[in-house]
């Protein structure tokens, strides 16, 4: 019997505040300006939400495409979201070092991934294992809820390694979960809530691992320490 084992924890509201204001000015300057608005409410700002995400578009809405152009700005590395980001993973491979026993160097993904998972839509367009992708058996994933994740609004997770009997991962704000999504399936059903959840994923795994590692089959994403990830000794430093 392989069960999933998750290590939940929880970031301080600060850090959550810092994730929060980066999204909303990101995006505020695509246009939409008025920045009065919650999080949970994203979805009234976008007739997007109406069409169900599906492969090539649920990481490709207009939230997703101002805030990941913010990964490029020339001051990403010396902005809030970026040193909180640093601090949260660091953080967390501490526990993870702890946790598992390896305190060798880790790799950390070098850019977390977004999701808005809008009512009666999903967030991840289909049920996987993040091996199907290419990303390596070893990876242990973060999963953020930058506001609440409840039911139909969190991810579904594999309870039983291969048995597909999924639980919610319910996350209230600020609470983060560390599992396995690599081997364990896992996806969205309809959020039947009338809020968006927005969540951060982000992975870890000891550095070593990563020897000989293939492309990701979605993205041409190199699973080493010069793309996807960074290593923990790079990111305590890294300023560009
Ligand atoms: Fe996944």
């Amino acid at each position: 019997m392989t069960q999933q084992n998750i290590y939940y924890g929880q970031s301080t509201e600060i850090t959550r505040k810092v994730f929060i204001a980066h999204i909303k000015k990101a995006i505020s300057s695509q246009n939409y300006q008025n920045s009065k608005y919650k999080l949970e409410n994203l979805h009234k700002l976008s007739s997007e939400n109406e069409k169900l995400l599906e492969k090539g578009t649920d990481q490709g809405t207009l939230f997703h495409k101002a805030i990941y152009s913010t990964f490029d700005e020339p001051n990403h590395f010396s902005s809030d979201f970026w040193l909180s980001y640093k601090n949260l993973c660091l953080e967390i491979v501490d526990i993870l070092k702890k946790n598992t026993g390896f305190h060798e160097e880790w790799a950390i993904q070098r850019y977390p991934t977004f999701r808005f998972h809008f009512p009666n839509n999903v967030s991840v367009f289909e049920f996987h294992r993040d091996s199907n992708y290419s990303h390596p058996i070893g990876e242990i994933n973060c999963f953020y809820a930058i506001n609440e994740c409840i039911n139909s609004s969190a991810l579904q997770v594999e309870k039983n390694l291969g048995f597909e009997d999924y639980f919610p991962l319910n996350l209230t704000a600020g609470q983060y979960a560390l599992l396995n999504t690599s081997i364990y399936k896992h996806g969205d059903i309809l959020n039947q809530t009338n809020k968006t959840r927005v969540s951060m994923d982000f992975r870890f795994i000891p550095k070593g691992l990563l020897k000989n590692q293939k492309s990701s089959l979605t993205k041409n994403i190199e699973f080493n320490t010069n793309s996807y990830f960074i290593g923990e000794k790079d990111m305590k430093i890294f300023k560009k």
